[in-house]
């Protein structure tokens, strides 16, 4: 009989085992992803698990109609941003994985969440492995009083935090961070691929088996010297994934998997001095300081989701002064904007080849939607040609090879949030007219004044 080997590899990015090392992941198809990892005890099977979890009662099988149906009401977070991107609260007994890099606001968010939901009268327990109680102490003076019913602990052996759960039974426990637990019987060191695994595991049982919610806090991280969170997401109900400029406050909370509601809803938050806070009408956020009448700046909408969101498109457009033109863009995609930039000078006989560009989204969001390319081709014109587009328009398509402008899906709901934020005018492709129509006729900002195009030369005259 052959000896099994000793060692597995396992893909840093999607988990996917393999016995022999492999360049690429058939899985996820990432390069250079595959560690090697001590074997799993048993690979997660019943006996492992039953070890790890100690005293679990096992379950019998029932019928449908012996299920209780009080089980779905959901807890509210405390933030109604939060609550949407959850599929409307939290399910009891769910296991949910917060994902993002480090210093974004993992840990305030949850530690906030954690006070709204013990304020509801419930048993909350926030676990750290990474910060000592004093630390814990320091960012809770930040953010407000907490109550009797949230309790800390800072601890990093599973184990120990398992026994505690399963004896205390407390409705809502936060793990931060999941790399950084740790179980003596299985192999690995804390953050490696197994036991990052293995923790998840546990945690996912005692969330069923005692109807705890748990949260966990996992980091992304590009280096892949820890396990990332995204081998995690099968195991788990929810992922929530923390986005954001460092630099910039707002933050974007976003669920990539839901169990218990739709994904790709997000919630906007802010960071500030007093932990995050949530905003209520991003779009106005994001169009904060716009400069009046400036040549290369247009207004346009992307969606989140099924969220609109106002921005702001800048750019900048001048000679270049040396050989090469330099191009750069922000938050936009480069090969976007570099294919447009082509399209202008074939197409409409603009002679953009010779000039450096610059491209940048105010507020320092990051887009990637075709339905945004108009309001590029806008933007590049206007700085071009020194010419401004009026405060009050919006900009919205997609534009072709051939320099046509393509229809953009749920265009009501952008111009509806375009004349809710007070545009009155709005160009948008010739495709989208009807739908457009029926929201401006119905509108409760008053009347937008819709201009239908059909190729990008027709949108630029407007300028
Ligand atoms: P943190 O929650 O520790 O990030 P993570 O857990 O994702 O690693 O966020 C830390 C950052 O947030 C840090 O740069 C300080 C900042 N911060 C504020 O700006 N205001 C606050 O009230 C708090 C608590 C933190
Ligand atoms: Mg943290």
């Amino acid at each position: 009989m052959a000896k099994a080997s000793a060692t597995v590899f396992f893909c840093r990015e999607c988990g996917y085992e393999s016995t022999k090392w492999l360049g690429q992941c058939p899985a996820c198809h990432q390069w250079n992803t595959m560690t090697e990892a001590p074997k799993a005890a048993s690979g997660g099977t019943p006996s492992r698990m039953a070890r790890s979890t100690g005293r679990l009662g096992m379950q019998a099988p029932v019928r449908l109609d012996e299920i209780g149906e009080g089980e779905e009401t959901r807890q509210k977070t405390g933030f109604e941003e939060l609550d949407v991107v959850l599929g409307g609260g939290i399910v009891p007994a769910s296991l949910i994985l917060v994902g993002g890099d480090p210093g974004i606001g993992k840990s305030t968010i949850l530690l906030q969440l954690c006070r709204n939901i013990s304020e509801a009268g419930r048993s909350v327990l926030y676990v750290s492995g990474e910060e000592s109680l004093k630390q814990i102490r320091m960012r809770a003076a930040r953010l407000g009083t907490f109550g009797a019913n949230i309790r800390f602990l800072s601890e990093t052996g599973l184990d120990r935090i398992s026994e505690l759960l399963t004896e205390e039974k407390p409705e809502v426990v936060v793990i931060d961070s999941v790399q950084t637990m740790y179980q003596e019987e299985v192999s690995g060191a804390p953050g490696s691929i197994t036991q990052v695994r293995e923790a998840t595991m546990t945690l996912l049982r005692i969330a069923k088996n005692f109807g705890i919610t748990i949260f966990i806090v996992g980091h992304v991280t590009k280096e892949g010297t820890v396990a990332g969170p995204r081998m995690l997401e099968h195991i788990v109900d929810t992922v929530l994934y923390f986005e954001g400029d460092r630099n910039a406050s707002y933050r974007i909370i976003r669920s990539a998997k839901n169990r218990f509601g739709s994904t790709n809803e997000v919630g906007v938050f802010e960071m500030t001095g007093k932990g995050l806070q949530e905003v209520k009408n991003p779009s106005a956020f994001l169009l904060e300081g716009r400069p009046e009448g400036a040549p290369g700046s247009i207004v346009t909408c992307t969606m989140e989701g099924s969220r609109p969101l106002l921005l702001e498109l800048q750019a900048l457009v001048c000679k270049t002064s040396f050989g090469m033109p330099r191009r750069t863009s922000a938050g936009i995609d480069y090969n976007r904007v570099n294919l447009l930039m082509a399209v202008l000078e074939k197409r409409m006989m603009l002679h953009v080849n010779d000039c450096d560009a610059y491209m940048n989204v105010a507020g320092g969001m990051r887009v990637n939607e075709p339905a945004l390319d108009l309001a590029i081709i806008m933007a590049l014109v206007s700085s071009y040609k020194d010419r401004p587009l009026p405060d009050d328009t919006l900009v919205i398509g997609e534009v072709g090879l051939a320099g046509e402008v393509r229809a953009v899906r749920m265009a009501e709901r952008r111009v509806a949030e375009a004349v809710r934020m007070g545009f009155t005018r709005c160009i948008l492709p010739a495709g989208n007219l009807p739908a457009a129509r029926s929201v401006s006729a119905s509108g409760e900002g008053g009347a937008v004044k819709l201009i239908g195009v059909r190729t990008a030369a027709e949108a630029i005259a407007c300028l």
